[in-house]
């Protein structure tokens, strides 16, 4: 079957979603792998895989240390305006965040750790949503388009 190129600026329904429950550090490198054979298999240079799997992995590994493990990833290839790309949602039932704006800031812990995780992966994605709310969890949402 011959696909049509998209022309709308939606993106098409993923063709190939992958879901990892993120309950622990092995299932963080996991997500690590998968993020990087999609990014490989969609053409994104080495510097870029390895830049999205910083991010990837700091998203995952807060859902293991603040959300005790109680959520997933999921990988998705997207397309827009022609362009190929990559979405990674981190979705947890985690207590969430009461201040997210907070939780942006460098340096900002509740865990006595660095408080860099969070500022660190939007700074390195293209685009960055969070959504979080108090006793019912948190939501991530990066995107990464390859560059033409
Ligand atoms: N999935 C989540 N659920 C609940 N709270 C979170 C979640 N992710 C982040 N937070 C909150 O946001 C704060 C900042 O997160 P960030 O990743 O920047 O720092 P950290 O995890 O504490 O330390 P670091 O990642 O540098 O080791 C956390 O300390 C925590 O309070
Ligand atoms: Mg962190």
């Amino acid at each position: 079957m011959i696909k049509k190129p998209q022309l709308n600026n939606k993106p098409v329904k993923p063709d190939n979603s992958n879901l990892i429950p993120i309950a622990n550090f092995e299932n963080v490198i996991l997500g690590r792998q998968r993020v990087r054979e999609m990014m490989n298999s969609l053409g994104f240079s080495l510097l870029d895989q390895t830049r999205i799997v910083t991010a990837v992995s700091e998203l995952a590994r807060n859902i293991v240390v603040h959300a005790g493990g109680c959520g997933e990833m999921i990988i998705s290839a997207i397309e827009k305006n022609n362009k190929k790309g990559i979405e990674c949602i981190f979705k947890d039932q985690g207590k969430g965040i009461a201040d997210v704006n907070m939780a942006l800031q460098k340096g900002f812990s509740t865990s006595n750790s660095l408080g860099l995780g969070l500022s660190g992966a939007k700074n390195l994605c293209q685009e960055f949503e969070i959504n979080s709310v108090v006793g019912k969890g948190t939501q991530v949402t990066i995107r990464e388009w390859v560059k033409r």
